[in-house]
Formats: structure tokens, C-alpha cells, sequence
């Protein structure tokens, strides 16, 4: 396979890097779309907890290097959670949103993906939800909406009277998937569970690649993390520009890649 390169980066290929200093080698403008789910701020095993403030002026830098990369018809969608402090719980979307408003982004939708799984908690109601912001740079942005939708409750509903009586009343091809997306949480018994401990499910990750990229386009994860990212880009033909500060991650990642790459020699995820 030729390599393709832009700017300084090679496509489909998953640096070990820091995203500030690995995005700063990619060209303005030719990113299509950035879909990534950054650390929380919750002291997981690939962060350091640092004040709120600190974290947020540290999202800033990668937000405004997101909102340079993007094309005039690209977006970005950042995935969060809440980042929880002493038992005080702060929902990060909260915070962030302003950085992306006042970068002139556009903000499309403030997606909810709920999932059953989840801890326990004692002190207040469990957490069952996280989001994911979506902004576009322009109103002239890409939303492939049949690539994406979802089977009608009533399929073979028809219209019962007027000049359309007899045909069916709802979109043949699916309704729209509407911004509250049920999909499972990757634990442990997910057929896609990899080492990795904040997987994002590849339902999810392609919903957003399918309705929000063509064919060809380029999609950026800054923070890679086992390549849900660069699985559903390459498994529907778009390319993939990835950083991974932690290389047993990038390892997972390349493990899966390997599987769409070279499907005749590798073992398939449990699916
Ligand atoms: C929430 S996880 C992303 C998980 C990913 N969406 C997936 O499905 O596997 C965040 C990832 O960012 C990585 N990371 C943390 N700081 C980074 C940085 N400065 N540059 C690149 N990656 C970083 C962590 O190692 C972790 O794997």
C-alpha cells in the first residue's frame, strides 16, 4: 500500500506523541473531521489528576489546534463526562462548550449517549449517561443522515387519507437516530473489550464517522486510545490521523487495525 502523507504526517498510522506537539504537523484545514473522547481530569491510569483549571487551559490548546485543522465543511465532536471532585461532580460538557463558542464554532448537537452500566453510587443518583458536542466550522457542513438512520417503530405505517393515502407514512430508509443514543458501555463482557479502560463503543464511533464524514475524508483522534477511532475509519474507507501518548494502547490499536487490514490473518473481535 503507498503511504500518504500531510504536512508531516503519515495517514492511517497512529503516532506516539503528545497531540499538542503531533497536531501542530498537520496543514490547517485538512482534517475533516475530529472525533475523540480526551481524559477526564479523574485520575485514571493514563492521567495525572491536576486542578480543574489547569486541565481546562490544557483542553483550550487542543480545541484551538482542532478549530484550525478542521475544513470549512468539517466538524468536530468532543466526547466527555463529568470530572468528579471530592464527591462534587462537575459535567465537563459544561465547561467546555463556551471554549468551542467562543472559537466562532457552531454547536450542532449536545448528543447524550446513555448505556445501563455504571457504578453503584450511595451519595447521589448513578451515572448513566455521558455526552458528546458536536460543532461545525461553517453552515455548509457534511450530515449524511441516511447513512445513519435507524428502523422505524412502525414500518409499514401508511398515510389513511389525502392525495398520499395507501403509501408509507415514515421514511422507508429509517428515521433519524435523534440525539439520545442507547449503546452499551464497553466493560468487561463487551465483545469489543480490549486492556484499554475507557474504551468508546465502535457503534458510537461510527454513527458519527458514517454521518459526518464522506468517503476519503480524513478523521483525527488526538487521543487514540486502543483506535476505536482509526477502526471505524478505515472499516468505512475514510482515513485516520491518530496520537497515543502510551504505547501499550497503541499496541491494542494496531492489534485491531490488523483485523481490517489483513482480515485472512487475524483472529475477529467477539462479536
Ligand atoms: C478516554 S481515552 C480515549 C479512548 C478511546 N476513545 C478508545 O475508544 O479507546 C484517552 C486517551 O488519551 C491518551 N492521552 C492522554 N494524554 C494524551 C496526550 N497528551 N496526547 C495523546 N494522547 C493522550 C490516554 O493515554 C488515553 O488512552
Amino acid at each position: 500500500m503507498t503511504k500518504e502523507i500531510i504536512g508531516s504526517i503519515e495517514l492511517n498510522r497512529i503516532y506516539q506523541m503528545d497531540c499538542r506537539d503531533g497536531m501542530k504537523l498537520i496543514p490547517n484545514g485538512s482534517v475533516d473531521l475530529v472525533v475523540t473522547s480526551p481524559p477526564y481530569n479523574i485520575g485514571k491510569e493514563y492521567e495525572k489528576k491536576q486542578p480543574l483549571e489547569a486541565y481546562v487551559y490544557w483542553m483550550m490548546q487542543i480545541i484551538d489546534e482542532c478549530v484550525r485543522l478542521i475544513s470549512d465543511n468539517g466538524s468536530i465532536v468532543f466526547q466527555v463526562g463529568n470530572y468528579v471532585n471530592d464527591g462534587a461532580v462537575y459535567p465537563l460538557d459544561c465547561i467546555l462548550f463556551p471554549e468551542f463558542a467562543k472559537r466562532g464554532l457552531i454547536p450542532r448537537n449536545r448528543i447524550v449517549w446513555t448505556f445501563g452500566h455504571g457504578l453503584h453510587c450511595t451519595k447521589r443518583f448513578s451515572g448513566r449517561y455521558e455526552t458528546a458536542l458536536w460543532f461545525t466550522k461553517t453552515d455548509d457542513y457534511v450530515f449524511n443522515l441516511d447513512a445513519v438512520r435507524v428502523p422505524q417503530k412502525y414500518p409499514n405505517k401508511k398515510h389513511y387519507k389525502g392525495d398520499r393515502k395507501g403509501e408509507l407514512s415514515g421514511n422507508p430508509l429509517g428515521k433519524n437516530p435523534s440525539d439520545v443514543w442507547e449503546i452499551s458501555n464497553v466493560k468487561h463482557n463487551h465483545p469489543e473489550k480490549t486492556d484499554h479502560p475507557c474504551q468508546f463503543p465502535l457503534d458510537f464511533a461510527n454513527r458519527i464517522i458514517l454521518s459526518l464524514s464522506n468517503e476519503g475524508g480524513v478523521v483525527l483522534d488526538p487521543f487514540m486510545g486502543s483506535g476505536t477511532t482509526a477502526v471505524g475509519a478505515v472499516a468505512h474507507q475514510r482515513k485516520f490521523i491518530g496520537f497515543e501518548t502510551e504505547p501499550k494502547y497503541i499496541e491494542i490499536a494496531n492489534k485491531r487495525l490488523d483485523s481490517i487490514f489483513h482480515p485472512e490473518s487475524s483472529i475477529p473481535e467477539k462479536r
